[in-house]
């Protein structure tokens, strides 16, 4: 063996020790860097932000009640129906009588049996909670057995809230 031949093998040798080492290391740059890329964000449903932006008492509650027409609440009215009654002297059905809701304590009515959601909810229905309510039931109160999506139209929920407001011993001035 000749020194040529020597300088030869010592260089193989090197450079098989460069190649393993140098893409060991350029592939942990490249996927660690892209693992936590992926880690960092998280994807949230567009409906529970728009559930959280209202929870964060950001909405225009007046502006939002102005855009409202009690008309077109009672038609809206129709969708709580098979539920829900409205009437002065109307009993529970499937869902507890509505008669006098704004401003009294969730979950109040003392023949109607509740959900411990509701039950335990604590707060009254101010337009602030009744408007996220009716966005999502199912988001606005964890547990709550409510079988009804919601209302996703704004013109919508601020008419059934003025409509709900109207029947009422004592409806609210508008905020
Ligand atoms: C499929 C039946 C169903 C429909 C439709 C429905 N609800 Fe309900 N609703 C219920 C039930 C059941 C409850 C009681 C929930 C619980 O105890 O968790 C309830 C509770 C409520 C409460 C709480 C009342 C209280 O005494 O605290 C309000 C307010 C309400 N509904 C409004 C509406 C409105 C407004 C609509 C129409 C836009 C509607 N609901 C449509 C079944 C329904």
């Amino acid at each position: 063996m000749n020194s040529f031949e020597i300088n030869k093998i010592i260089t193989a040798i090197l450079v098989t020790i460069l190649v393993v080492f140098g893409i060991g290391k350029i592939s942990n740059i490249i996927f660690d860097k892209n693992d936590e890329n992926i880690v960092a964000y998280k994807v949230e449903a567009p409906e529970d932000l728009a559930v959280k932006a209202s929870s964060e008492a950001s909405i225009d509650i007046s502006a939002l009640l102005a855009i409202g027409d009690i008309a077109h609440g009672e038609k809206q009215f129709k969708k709580c129906k098979a539920c829900h009654s409205i009437k002065q002297d109307g009993g529970n059905k499937i869902g507890p009588k509505l008669w006098n809701v704004m401003f009294r304590k969730v979950g109040s009515i003392v023949d109607y049996k509740y959900s411990k959601a509701l039950l335990s909810y604590g707060k009254e229905w101010s337009w602030e909670e009744m408007n996220g309510f009716l966005i999502k039931p199912s988001a606005w109160i964890k547990g709550n057995k409510m079988g009804f999506a919601g209302l996703k139209s704004e013109k919508d929920r601020a008419s059934v809230i003025l409509y709900l407001n109207q029947n009422s011993d004592n409806p609210k001035p508008l905020p």
